[in-house]
Formats: C-alpha cells, sequence, structure tokens
C-alpha cells in the first residue's frame, strides 16, 4: 500500500504540494486528475522518491521511502514502473531489444526465459510479430503499446500511467484504455493513472484523487465525483 503523510512539496521556493495526506488502495486503479500544473507530476516523482518533500513522508509497504538509503529506495523501485507521457523508447533499438531492457538490466534470467516473457507480454498488448521493428516503423499507438509491454516487463506491483492517451487520436486513445484496464485484469496489480482525460479517468478509475494548485480536493468514487459540489471539481468536468 502508499501512503501519503502529511506531504508537503516546494520546488526552487515555491509550494507545489501542501499537506497531502492519501492512501493509494492496493489492487484498484487510482486516477488522479487535475488541469494542468495541479502538481500531479510532481506528486508522482515524490512517490517515487525522485524529489524530496519539505514536509511529511511516503510510506510503501510500511516503509518510509525518505529514510532509506540510496541502494535499499533503488530495490524498492523494482516494485514500481512508470510509463512516461512520451513512450520514450529507445530509437536505436528494436522492440525486442527495448522491452527486455528491464530485464537485461535488473534480473538473472536466461535468453530463453526472457525471449518467453517479451512474446507473452507482447502478445497481452496485441503486438506480437514486431520484435524486429525499429521504434520509427511503428505508429504512435503501437509505440504507447510497446512502452507497455516494457513497463510491465518486470510485473511490478504499482504501474504509474502519467498521462496515457494524450496526444493519442480517440481511437487509439481508447485502445490503450482497453489494454490498461485488460492488463490490470491479468496482472492484478496496483495502477495509478495520471489524466485530465474524462473518457480515461471514467473508464479506468476505481478511485479518483483530484488535484488543485497542490491540494487534494476531493476523494472517492466516480459516481461521487461526478455530484463534487467543489468549484474546481465542477470546473473541471464541464
Ligand atoms: N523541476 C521543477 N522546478 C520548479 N517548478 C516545477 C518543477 N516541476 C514542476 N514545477 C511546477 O510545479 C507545478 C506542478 O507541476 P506538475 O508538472 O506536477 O503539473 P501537472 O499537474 O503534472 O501538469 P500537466 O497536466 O501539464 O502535466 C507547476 O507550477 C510547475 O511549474
Ligand atoms: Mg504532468
Amino acid at each position: 500500500m502508499i501512503e501519503l503523510k502529511k506531504l508537503s512539496v516546494s520546488l526552487k521556493n515555491e509550494k507545489i504540494l501542501h499537506n497531502i495526506n492519501l492512501i493509494i488502495p492496493e489492487k484498484k486503479t487510482t486516477v488522479i486528475a487535475g488541469k494542468s500544473g495541479s502538481g500531479k507530476s510532481v506528486l508522482i516523482k515524490t512517490i517515487e522518491g525522485i524529489i524530496t518533500p519539505v514536509q511529511g513522508t511516503v510510506i510503501i509497504d510500511g516503509i518510509d521511502i525518505f529514510k532509506l538509503n540510496n541502494k535499499k529506495l533503488y530495490q524498492l523501485r523494482q516494485k514500481m514502473s512508470l510509463l512516461f507521457q512520451s513512450s520514450a523508447l529507445f530509437d536505436s533499438m528494436n522492440i525486442y531489444q527495448n522491452i527486455a531492457f528491464p530485464l537485461v538490466e535488473h534480473s538473472n534470467y536466461t535468453n530463453k526465459e526472457i525471449d518467453f516473457l517479451i512474446e507473452q507480454k507482447l502478445r497481452l498488448v496485441d503486438l506480437s510479430e514486431t520484435q524486429n521493428k525499429m521504434p520509427s516503423d511503428l505508429s504512435g499507438g503501437m509505440k504507447k503499446r510497446a512502452a507497455l509491454a516494457r513497463a510491465i516487463i518486470n510485473n511490478p506491483k504499482y504501474i504509474f500511467y502519467d498521462e496515457p492517451t494524450t496526444g493519442l487520436d480517440p481511437k487509439v486513445s481508447n485502445e490503450i484504455i482497453d489494454l490498461i484496464i485488460s492488463i490490470k485484469k491479468e496482472l492484478n496489480h496496483t495502477v495509478v493513472v495520471i489524466t485530465h482525460d474524462l473518457n480515461c479517468l471514467r473508464k479506468t478509475a476505481d478511485y479518483i484523487v483530484f488535484l488543485e494548485k497542490g491540494k487534494v480536493m476531493f476523494t472517492g468514487d466516480y459516481h461521487s465525483f461526478i455530484n463534487c459540489k467543489d468549484p474546481a471539481c465542477k470546473q473541471f468536468l464541464e
């Protein structure tokens, strides 16, 4: 479980996150929503231990991550995976090499086991037969799916998707949303989706956290969110 306690973050002397108390439930999909600049990405970077808070902390599986040394933090991060907004595939590597990258870096798998895992994950994202292609040979949606396969190759306990549908046309965007849902079913992991896409929110969220100017303005399910009386929530939903 991920727990944020009285978390405040300042960057360049500006307070970005204000006293955030939050529990991200296990094995559910939590959507962190809010308009541009509300602090969604900073929140995720703090959960990953990339940004250090000025006050409060992040507890993951009972461990205060800011009390860990670098080696222990690195080990804890192996449980987490982040799908960046840009797919961030390595242009000079083919799809097989891109997806194998986290495995080659961090594990003791044999080549045969790596082959098996890559085939399995590529099937899951509906990209079989693309192993030898280069990223430049793939469409935007296919690149996103390949990046998704790479993000789940280590069977992470926690997966974060930062704006998974931004920049995609509605059809491809819906395909990625369906994939996020089917991968969740398959791996039964804890998912955090950051988005300002209402369609993505509606389809994926078990639980919603709404941020406005670095503060949590709402937590709850979709039904309560659409009935939320807070002006910032209402404006977001318009
Ligand atoms: N490295 C940084 N140094 C200083 N300020 C930063 C830094 N990163 C983010 N900020 C500021 O923190 C605030 C929150 O930024 P953040 O990237 O978390 O927003 P966001 O909700 O993810 O927005 P978007 O939807 O556009 O991705 C913004 O005002 C931004 O300018
Ligand atoms: Mg962001």
